[in-house]
C-alpha cells in the first residue's frame, strides 16, 4: 500500500487558509498555489538519491553531493495542475514537464482524456504528478494510468486538498504511488466537490466563473 504524507508545515497550512478563502481573488489564488507547490516540492523530493562528487571551493577541493542521474519530470493534470508547475520549477529548473488533459464529466464524474504530451524519457525519470484537487480520485488515477501506459514507473502524486474517497481510489488502483497532500478534508458533496475544499480549482486559478 502506498504512503499518504500530510504536509502540515506551518507555512503550507497558513497559505492554504487563504487559498480556501472565497474572498481570495484569482491573482492572489495563483500566487498562493505557486508558493505552496514550491514548499510542498521540498518535502516531495526529500528522498531523491544523491551521488558523491567533488567541487573546488576558493580554498580547496570539497567532497560534496548532487542529485543523481535520475532526473525529474513534473506532469500537470490540466487545467488546474498548471497552477502548481511554476513553483516546482523554481526548485528544480531542469525538470521536464508533461501535460495530461482530463476533465470530469459533470454527470458521471468520470474523467475524459483529451490531451497527453509527456517527456520522451519518462521511464528514466522520477515523476511528480500535480493536481490541486483529489476528489473522487478518478482524474488522478486515470492520469497515472496514462503515464504508466507510456512507460512511466516511479511516480508520486502531489495535491493540495484530498477527500478520503480520492485517496482510497488512488491507493486501490495505484498502490505503488505515494500521495502528498496539504489537507485531507471531510467528504464530497452531491456534485463531487470536496467539502469544505476550496471550490473549483480551475475556475479560481483562471477566473473562468
Ligand atoms: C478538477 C481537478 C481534478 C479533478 C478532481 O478538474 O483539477 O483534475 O477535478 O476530481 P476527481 O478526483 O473527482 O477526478 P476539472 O475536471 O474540474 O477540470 P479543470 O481543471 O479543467 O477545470
Ligand atoms: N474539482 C475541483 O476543482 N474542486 C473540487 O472540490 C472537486 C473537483
Amino acid at each position: 500500500m502506498s504512503r499518504v504524507c500530510l504536509i502540515d508545515h506551518p507555512l503550507v497550512q497558513h497559505k492554504l487558509t487563504y487559498i480556501r478563502d472565497k474572498n481570495t481573488n484569482s491573482k492572489e489564488f495563483r500566487e498562493l498555489v505557486d508558493e505552496v507547490a514550491l514548499l510542498m516540492a521540498y518535502e516531495v523530493t526529500r528522498n531523491l538519491r544523491l551521488e558523491d562528487t567533488m567541487v573546488e571551493t576558493p580554498i580547496g577541493p570539497c567532497p560534496t553531493r548532487i542529485i543523481s542521474g535520475q532526473d525529474v519530470g513534473v506532469i500537470a493534470i490540466l487545467r488546474a495542475g498548471l497552477g502548481m508547475i511554476g513553483g516546482i520549477l523554481k526548485l528544480i529548473p531542469n525538470a521536464k514537464v508533461g501535460h495530461i488533459g482530463l476533465y470530469r464529466d459533470p454527470e458521471t464524474l468520470q474523467p475524459v482524456e483529451y490531451y497527453c504530451k509527456l517527456p520522451a524519457d519518462i521511464a528514466q525519470r522520477e515523476l511528480i504528478v500535480v493536481d490541486p484537487m483529489l476528489a473522487t480520485g478518478g482524474s488522478a488515477a486515470a492520469g497515472i494510468q496514462a503515464i504508466k501506459d507510456r512507460g512511466g514507473r516511479r511516480i508520486r502524486l502531489m495535491c493540495l486538498i484530498a477527500a478520503p474517497e480520492g485517496i482510497q481510489t488512488v491507493q486501490e488502483r495505484h498502490p505503488d504511488v505515494d500521495i502528498y497532500v496539504a489537507a485531507i478534508d471531510e467528504c464530497l458533496n452531491s456534485q463531487g466537490y470536496i467539502v469544505p475544499g476550496l471550490g473549483d480549482a480551475g475556475d479560481r486559478l483562471f477566473g473562468t466563473k
